[in-house]
């Protein structure tokens, strides 16, 4: 277990990161060397936003599970990461799972699963840790091993407040039909307390629920969890897992999530999986990691030895049931303000520009005549395109004419009846698209054979009324 050697993996962090790889994207977060996932521990804490996430520092394999930390006022400076956490005693022996964040007397804390085997039988513990010096002091185990009625995967774990008063939401598996479920624990004078599981209307629900967030936006509560095992769909559930939420009202209780809405996926694209959710000064900040479990030979970047990234930070909003999500505001510091080039056409089938390395597209269309509009990156012969198909109101993002990394389409419905809009982030792998003002949002990556400047294009089947938006360079997080 001596292995991770913080002193010696900071030094090669310290090293920087070798940003003149084609694929090392600028402005998403990611690692020089080793595997990430899970966004974990976000807090707002000593004036920064603390982002902690899932990392293999030894390697591309889902495997010796730490946590990597950074911190950043104003999500475009970071600190150089650190190694955060890693399994050293027998309770995280085989990982240092996922796990929120939360402030308690100035002190950031931390409240993660601690993954262990034996004999192949999984003993999940959930333990308290603070940050100190740029590592967690590992502390209290608050939950020892997972509930009865409950198999051994249980991990998670999401605090929240009620009344001045603590819980944490946690991901879970039933026993009796292995069907995936969300539980409730309540801080009491004697410890954590399980309220049980969270009732819904959803039924038979895939096989695990990972990664649960209760999020509270005014009076409505929202249950953001990753099923895994869900059917695909016409127009949803098109990835292995999913991530997406249902908003209701949770009564502490009777347990149950009350005149909840239909599950729907916060994001539309290949790559977006286990997002965290921080609440702060009434901001809801998303943070998601740009990657999917069990489809590794989807990224080619394993072979220069690292691989993913998560997302932008996004701010959230509730409206009618629906969660829209914009890049946070801090995104707009990364526009290189003299780079501004303004589309403006009327009565058009088409434009195309270059982009840059790295670029926001903005671009809002009047359909006028258009059926079908074709929004194309492309990276010399290899196109990454976005279809819109106005009589089906079904969008589609195509990525077969890619030819490293993962392909196929992915379709949902976007309504959009005299204007269409998308805001587009296109980094060397990362593509982050929001469409129709934040209503839908879709995350994916690309792998271009050749470092060039991508072109945009936009074609439409009939004219368009007109045209607008703006394309921008965009700075490298720093
Ligand atoms: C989700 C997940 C979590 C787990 C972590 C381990 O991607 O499987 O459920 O805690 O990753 O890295």
């Amino acid at each position: 277990m001596e292995k991770f050697n913080k002193q010696e993996i900071d030094e090669k962090l310290k090293a920087g990161f070798p940003m003149e790889h084609r694929w090392h994207n600028r402005f998403h977060l990611e690692m020089p060397f080793g595997l990430i996932n899970d966004p974990n521990g976000l807090a707002f804490c000593d004036g920064k936003f603390h982002v902690f996430y899932q990392w293999n520092p030894l390697g591309c394999e889902h495997k010796n599970k730490c946590w990597a930390h950074t911190a950043t006022r104003d999500f475009i400076h970071y600190s150089t990461p650190e190694l955060a956490l890693w399994p050293d005693d027998v309770h995280d022996k085989d990982g240092c799972y996922s796990g929120c964040g939360t402030v308690e007397d100035g002190q950031l804390r931390v409240l993660y699963t601690c993954n262990r085997k034996e004999d192949g039988v999984r003993i999940p513990a959930q333990r308290f840790g603070s940050l100190k010096g740029g590592q967690i002091k590992k502390e209290d185990i608050i939950v020892p091993d997972h509930p009865e009625g409950i198999t051994g995967h249980f991990r998670d774990p999401y605090l929240f407040t009620r009344r001045g008063k603590r819980y944490f939401v946690i991901g879970a598996q039933r026993e009796a039909d292995e069907t995936g479920t969300v539980l409730v624990y309540e801080e009491t004078a004697e410890g954590w307390k399980n309220l049980g599981e969270v009732q819904t209307r959803l039924g038979e629900f895939g096989y695990m629920w990972e990664c649960p967030n209760l999020v509270q936006f005014g009076s409505y509560d929202v249950l953001i969890f990753c099923p895994q095992g869900l059917d695909e769909r016409a127009f949803d559930r098109q990835n292995l897992y999913q991530a997406g939420y249902i908003a209701g009202h949770l009564s502490l209780d009777s347990m149950d999530m009350m005149q909840h809405t239909k599950f729907q996926e916060l994001d539309k694209g290949f790559d977006f999986y286990a997002p965290q959710v921080l609440t702060h000064e009434g901001r809801q900040i998303l943070i998601g990691w740009m990657g999917m479990p069990d489809k590794d030979n989807e990224y080619p970047t394993a072979e220069m030895g690292w691989q993913y990234s998560l997302t932008m930070p996004r701010e959230l909003r509730l409206r009618q049931g629906h969660i829209y999500s914009r890049p946070a505001r801090e995104m707009k510091d990364l526009r290189i303000a003299e780079t501004a080039v303004e589309l403006e056409a009327e009565n058009t089938t088409a434009i195309s520009r270059t982009l840059f390395d790295g670029s926001e597209i903005l671009l809002d269309m009047e359909l006028g005549e258009s059926k079908e509009i074709v929004i194309t990156i492309a990276f010399g012969a290899e196109k990454l395109r976005f279809i819109y198909d106005l009589k089906a109101q079904v969008m589609s993002i195509d990525r077969n004419e890619m030819r490293n990394g993962g392909r196929g389409v992915r379709r949902f419905r976007l309504f959009a009846d005299e204007n269409l809009s998308l805001q587009i982030f296109v980094d060397k792998t990362a593509v982050e698209a929001f469409f129709q003002h934040g209503e839908e949002a879709a995350s994916l990556l690309v792998f271009p054979e050749k470092n060039i400047q991508p072109e945009l294009t936009v074609e439409s089947n009939g004219r368009l009324k007109s045209l607008s938006g703006k394309i921008w360079q965009l700075d490298s997080f720093k």
